[in-house]
């Protein structure tokens, strides 16, 4: 078996470098926003430098080569997570997905009296937008419990299921605890029982583990670009063609039509075209394009393994700190550790472990529901990435160790 290239990878991702407070840099906030490789960073630096322009508006050879790259981004894209070029769609990010779906597919194809189901693990990204719909259509939202080990309660699920449920929307990985949803589980259970569409939130899956559209039957997963290493402000929703086909636009405008006149109704190219109004931020797509390259060429089974190697070495060594309380499972769990040390507050933890150059995340993760589970105002959270590695979890071992030292004498 080759090694895993920790050292290459590391050296491919310059902000490692970083000093942070006389300290080298200890990046565990990877789940917020993952750094990014050299060559997403130099392919985004080359496209402003020779080949920007606006795509899909002009025959000009800029233009063109533009729109290549759009569009050959999109092929990579879906051969990464198995779907066709004509399902993928680009977005800005996880939320903006969401919202399209709920605009689009939830304001037109459901009814007063249906019901859709969520989790009570979801961040807010996954929730607001489907109560918002729920008010305005008239539709019940029903929620998966949470357990006191940070799973899903999937025994409850048969009964929230009946012939009104149109939609699960379930995170991939608990954005919190790290949670891994068995996915082909509870798809099962879901279409066993109606005809619900499925939509996975992939934004902290994406990037950790294997996703093959096809296998898990879903009709939507979608994912942001800047949690698998490419950049902020590009995002993507798979949607099943024949979805993507019967669904309207939702943000309209410009690039997206086929027709407008002053008098008659506008009518709208194909899609996934015809969800992408607007200019598009091509810049954003060629380094989402390299990322996900990068990610191919390490393998995302061998991240995978490398970060399932790093939560058992850091469950390890951070219940070992007296007065630690680790949230989450103690398996199936991907790349995301969440703490308290006792009653402090998540805020003084992170603020102190910055002082040491280790960047975590603190606060509620857009979570608040997982929050007052856990009857906590927040957590903070360590995530790790391809480039994480042994060291900096001793770091954050030791950093705590301190921080709770200078906590107590308080
Ligand atoms: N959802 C992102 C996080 O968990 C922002 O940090």
């Amino acid at each position: 078996m080759t090694m895993y290239p920790i050292k290459k990878i590391r050296s491919d991702f310059p902000i490692l470098n970083r000093i942070i407070n006389q300290h080298p840099l200890t990046y565990l906030d990877s789940a917020a926003a993952a750094q990014k490789p050299n060559i997403v960073i130099d392919a985004q630096a080359h496209y402003y430098r020779n080949e920007y322009a606006a795509a899909h508006r002009g025959i000009h050879t800029l233009s063109a080569e533009s729109t290549d790259q759009m569009e050959i981004a999109r092929l990579h894209i879906a051969n990464f997570i198995n779907a066709s070029r004509e399902e993928i769609v680009f977005v800005k990010n996880t939320t903006e997905a969401i919202n399209l779906i709920a605009n689009s597919w939830g304001h037109n194809f459901t009814n007063y009296g249906d019901n859709i189901i969520l989790t009570e693990m979801e961040h807010h990204s996954n929730i607001v937008p489907w109560q918002i719909l729920a008010k305005n259509r008239k539709i019940i939202l029903n929620y998966i419990p949470l357990t006191s080990s940070g799973t899903l309660d999937i025994s409850s699920l048969s009964k929230l299921i009946n012939h009104r449920t149109q939609l699960l929307s379930i995170s991939h990985i608990s954005n919190v605890l790290g949670t891994i949803n068995p996915l082909i589980e509870i798809i099962n259970i879901v279409k066993k029982k109606s005809d619900a569409l499925i939509l996975v939130d992939g934004a902290q899956g994406i990037a950790h583990q294997p996703v093959d559209v096809q296998k898990l039957d879903c009709d939507f997963y979608i994912f942001s670009g800047h949690k698998i290493y490419g950049p902020s402000g590009i995002g993507v929703m798979y949607g099943k063609k024949k979805l993507l086909q019967k669904m309207p636009p939702w943000i309209v405008g410009g690039g997206i039509v086929q027709n407008v006149s002053l008098i008659q109704d506008t009518t709208f190219i194909e899609s996934p075209w015809k969800f992408e109004s607007g200019s598009p931020n091509v810049g954003g797509i060629v380094g989402l394009d390299k990322a996900i390259a990068y990610v191919k060429t390490i393998g995302i089974d061998k991240i995978y393994a490398h970060e399932d190697q790093l939560i058992h070495y850091a469950t390890n060594i951070l219940q070992k700190i007296p007065g630690l309380i680790l949230y989450g499972p103690k398996s199936m769990r991907s790349s995301i550790i969440a703490f308290n040390i006792g009653t402090h507050h998540s805020y003084d933890v992170g603020i102190l472990l910055n002082q040491y150059g280790i960047a975590i995340r603190t606060g509620h993760h857009c979570a608040i529901p997982t929050m007052n589970y856990f009857k906590v105002p927040g957590m903070c959270r360590a995530s790790f990435a391809m480039y994480t590695n042994k060291e900096d979890i001793d770091r954050l071992a030791h950093g705590l160790t301190k921080v709770q030292c200078l906590l107590n004498q308080q």
